[in-house]
């Protein structure tokens, strides 16, 4: 007798794990209507390191916010991880530019936040903000309050925040643009290491291309009125990046092209 085997319907670990259709964004305000977001229809796949790159007010910010579930889109469709988004989840991490730690808590309770937010045990909560706090370079400052923390460091407890839940999915909106060159520069191989740990997907906006050129292993650039994408480019250069290299300056060159001309029209 032949013995039939079942196969379980596979976790659908191959579709991507971010799916927009057509989606869009329409600010009503006073001073009327903003189509923040014409028609994006763009798949990411899991462990891609994803730069967005383009002039401000192309709908950027708004992205993010919509796949933090901050905001919801005025229509299409987007899915992450095969569902739709309901508002803020702890598989999202999220980091701005402006830091954003709270102010009246330590770095360690700031890290612990969302895992606080999941009842997860004092004890656990500890040992993953201190591991945390390692990672990002700072294992000596637990106790400190932000005020007490430089720009740089308060933007490495709001990466270790945003990663404690093990988030599946970063958000990072302009994290280091308010930094000085050097952190900036410690911040990107920082985050390049977790990224190459811990493989969550991330989406990273930057105004800068050679950072863009230097994280990601895709560039999708964008443009306003509408927001949409106008460049989806697969960042193909070995790592480490190397700014000197032939083909950086040639992708440098396309990019910036590609923005010049967008922003001239
Ligand atoms: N809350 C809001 N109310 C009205 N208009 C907004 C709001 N947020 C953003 N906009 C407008 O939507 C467009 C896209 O903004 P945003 O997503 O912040 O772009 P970016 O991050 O690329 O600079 C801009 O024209 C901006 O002025
Ligand atoms: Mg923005």
């Amino acid at each position: 007798m032949n013995a039939r085997v079942e196969i379980a319907a596979p976790v659908a670990i191959d579709q991507p794990l971010i799916s927009c259709v057509e989606l869009g964004h329409v600010y009503d305000s006073d001073r009327g209507r903003t189509t923040a977001l014409g028609n994006i229809t763009l798949t990411i796949d899991r462990g891609e390191f994803v730069c967005v790159l383009g002039p401000s007010g192309c709908g950027k910010t708004t992205l993010l916010n919509i796949l933090a579930g901050f905001i919801a889109p005025s229509h299409g469709n987007i899915r992450v991880d095969g569902r739709a988004i309901e508002g803020p989840s702890s598989e999202r991490g999220v980091v701005f530019q402006d830091y954003s730690l709270f102010p009246w808590l330590t770095a360690q309770v700031n890290v612990e936040f969302g895992l606080r937010m999941a009842c997860r045990a004092a004890r656990e909560r500890a040992d993953i903000a201190r591991e945390l706090l390692k990672l990002v370079g700072l294992p000596e400052a637990g106790p400190k309050y932000p005020f007490e923390l430089s720009g740089g460091m308060k933007q490495r407890i709001a990466i270790a925040r945003a990663l404690a839940t093990r988030p599946s999915l970063l958000l990072m909106d302009e994290p280091f643009a308010a930094l000085d060159a050097m952190t900036r520069s410690a911040l990107q191989t920082k985050l390049l290491d977790i990224h190459s740990q811990e493989r969550p997907t991330i989406l990273f906006v930057t105004h800068n291309i050679a950072e863009a050129l230097v994280l990601g292993s895709r560039l999708i650039v964008m443009s306003p009125n509408p927001g949409r994408i106008v460049e989806d480019i697969r960042l193909d250069l070995p790592r480490p990046r190397r700014r000197t290299s032939p083909r950086f300056n040639e992708l440098y060159e396309h990019v910036a092209r590609a923005i010049g001309l967008e922003t001239a029209e």
